[in-house]
């Protein structure tokens, strides 16, 4: 039991470095913003190492086409479990997000017959990706958007999104570190540093459904250095939040990080695929319902 767990640790903390050490190796030296010099529009120019989010023709995030030409059924999707326990977890302030990290293996999905292991996930506010209402009227963004980001052993990412609305219910996720989260507010962290604060074992009950419905197409990193090749899944579910809860996630940032969600990119010729397993065989009125 003990070493299992040992090994666990190294395993997550191996690959969570790898992909956090990349990003602030860059960020201590290159200064990414949401808006001006260092916005969105320039990060390709920031650093060669950026240049994917310049070039990068599979960019993230995007906006979702809800009606049913606007994405292609994929009936060989299978729905999407997320297998994990309650871990001991760490929260942070990246200085650009609000972010939770593990400090042991906490669990998997299967992505394309593929296993993937969570390694942290983070916060933006408003949401990244945006769903198109059904007239093409407007480009409907959410309070937050919650991401599970997920590596394989041999590289690959596969990213979980739960997009939020504002709603009675708080979410139940946040409300755990309610205390850390104010906590952090207090600390000055300013966009080059970053805080933590250890919240102990977390209940993931609420991530660990099984999702029947979402949308999958293939994008990348939604923040320097716009890594492609990720597999993201936009869960179809849109969960709620209270407003105290965005106005808590927003508080330990520096205002340029309040907002701080990338843009939607070009498809580019790419497709969404959407999964419904309810509506698999009897999807009649060409829409999706919002829950
Ligand atoms: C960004 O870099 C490219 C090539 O490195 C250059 O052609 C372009 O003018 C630069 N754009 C800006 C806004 O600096
Ligand atoms: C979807 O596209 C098909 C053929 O391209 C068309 O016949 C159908 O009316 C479209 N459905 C909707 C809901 O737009
Ligand atoms: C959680 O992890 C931290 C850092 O590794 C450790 O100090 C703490 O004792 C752990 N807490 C529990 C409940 O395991
Ligand atoms: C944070 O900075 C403010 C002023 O900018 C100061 O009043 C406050 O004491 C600082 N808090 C901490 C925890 O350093
Ligand atoms: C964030 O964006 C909202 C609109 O989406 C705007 O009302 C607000 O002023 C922005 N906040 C900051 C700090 O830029």
């Amino acid at each position: 039991m003990t070493a299992m767990a040992s090994r666990g640790a190294i395993f997550a903390f191996g690959v969570a470095l790898l992909l956090a050490t990349h990003a602030r190796a860059q960020v201590n030296v290159i200064k990414f913003g949401y808006s001006g010099d260092s916005g969105p529009d320039k990060w390709g120019n920031l650093s060669q190492e950026f240049a994917a989010c310049s070039q990068g023709t599979s960019q993230s995030p995007v906006n979702i086409l809800k009606e049913i030409n606007g994405s292609v059924p994929y009936r060989k999707m299978m729905p999407v479990q997320g297998d994990y326990i309650d871990p001991n977890a760490t929260l942070v302030n990246n200085g650009f997000n609000i972010a939770l990290r593990f400090n042991e293996k906490v669990g998997s999905i299967f992505v394309r017959q593929k296993k993937h292991e969570l390694v942290h996930m983070v916060w933006h506010t408003p949401s990244e990706h945006t769903i198109d209402d059904e007239r093409h009227e407007c480009m409907h963004e959410f309070p937050a958007e919650l991401q599970l980001i997920h590596l394989s052993e041999d590289g690959g990412i596969a990213i979980v999104a739960i997009l939020y609305k504002y709603g009675d219910d708080e979410d139940k996720l946040l409300l755990q570190f309610k205390d850390q989260l104010s906590q952090l507010a207090q600390q000055n962290c300013s966009s080059d540093q970053e805080t933590h604060i250890p919240i102990g074992v977390l209940n993931t009950k609420a991530l660990r459904r099984q999702y029947t419905k979402f949308w999958s197409y293939t994008g990348s990193l939604s923040t320097p250095p716009c890594t492609e090749n990720v597999n993201w899944i936009i869960v179809g579910k849109i969960r709620e939040i209270s407003e105290d809860q965005v106005a808590a996630l927003q508080a330990p940032l520096a205002a340029e990080y309040k907002n701080n969600s990338r843009p939607v990119q070009p498809m580019n010729g790419r497709s969404v695929f959407r999964y419904d397993l309810a509506k698999e065989k009897r999807i009649t009125n060409g829409y999706y319902d919002d829950d």
